[in-house]
């Protein structure tokens, strides 16, 4: 699978978000979606699913640097000495000696910034990760990050699809050369019944959601849709297989509107 590249990563440019999955099911989605031809599984400890994707990613018989896996501390981790004890619960969970992206999943703002990515940094350079990066941070956010990290930050995540507007913490971030990771990429739901995206995508014998992932795909945002139907992992993936016109993206473009944002909870930034 294609790669984006920051400082030193290479992350295939469209990964398997697990949010919700739990037990058997998650276990046995990720060994498909791996057999299928995922490389790149998105977890976190908040998902109270490192153990199953772990368990997936052991069983599903490829070399263990061909697969680039995330997990995230969550905010309430952040503290000096919490943090690495959540990383180490991580490893554990998961079964594995390192991860390929550690991520901070939410700023806190009890908690200095330069500690927090201090932690980050730490981790990095022990070996637990491999590369590491920052989650739903702000401009102000990711600027300071970028002064205060000893160790570079290769990307930020934070939501994308066609309904919101990233424009703005998006080339913050690649001023700093991070890469860039969409969450929610099918709006949750609402991308499969979209009349404009279902137009375009009968034009290319693809579905709505095909188009959705293919547009952040063109805009170089590296997708990690979510699916618990196996058949709906190969067309998320069929998002690859096809590109979408400028025109087509104009008329994508033009999809945005105010108040798209679907993920805002209480500990969240004042957004750019
Ligand atoms: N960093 C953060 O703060 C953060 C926040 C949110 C999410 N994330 C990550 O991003 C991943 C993706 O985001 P998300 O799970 O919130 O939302 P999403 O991927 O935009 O949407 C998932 C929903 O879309 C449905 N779906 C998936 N593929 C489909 C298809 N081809 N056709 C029709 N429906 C389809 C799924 O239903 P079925 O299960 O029925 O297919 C599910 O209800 C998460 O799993 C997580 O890894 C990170």
């Amino acid at each position: 699978m294609d790669v984006i590249e920051a400082h030193g990563a290479r992350i295939p440019v469209i990964g398997f978000g697990t949010m919700t999955l739990k037990g058997d099911l998650c276990v046995e989605l990720v060994e498909a979606a791996l057999q299928l031809g995922y490389r790149h599984l998105d977890t976190a400890q908040m998902y109270g699913n490192e153990r199953e994707v772990g368990s997936g990613l052991r069983g599903c018989g490829l070399k263990r640097e061909d697969v680039f896996l995330t997990t995230k501390v969550w905010f309430n981790r952040l503290a000096p000495g919490d943090f690495e004890r959540s990383v180490d619960e991580s490893l554990e969970k998961l079964g594995l000696p390192w991860v390929d992206l550690l991520m901070i999943h939410w700023p806190n703002a009890q908690i200095p910034l330069k500690d927090s990515i201090a932690s980050l940094c730490k981790v990095k350079k022990a070996g637990l990760a491999k590369n590491i990066g920052i989650a739903n941070f702000n401009i102000a956010m990711i600027d300071e990050t970028a002064g205060v990290a000893s160790e570079p930050i290769a990307v930020l995540q934070i939501e994308a699809h066609p309904y919101l507007d990233q424009s703005k913490v998006i080339a913050a971030a690649r001023r700093h050369g991070m890469a860039v990771v969409g969450y929610c990429p099918l709006a949750r739901g609402k991308v499969p019944g979209d009349a404009t995206l279902q137009k375009i995508g009968r034009t290319h014998g693809k579905t709505a959601s095909q188009v959705a992932l293919r547009y952040l795909e063109q805009e170089r945002i590296i997708p990690i849709p979510r699916t618990s139907k196996r058949e709906r992992l190969a067309e998320n993936l069929g998002s690859l297989a096809f590109s979408l016109s400028d025109a087509e993206m104009a008329e994508i473009g033009r999809l945005r509107r105010p108040d798209a944002r679907i993920v805002s909870p209480p500990q969240a930034p004042q957004w750019d």
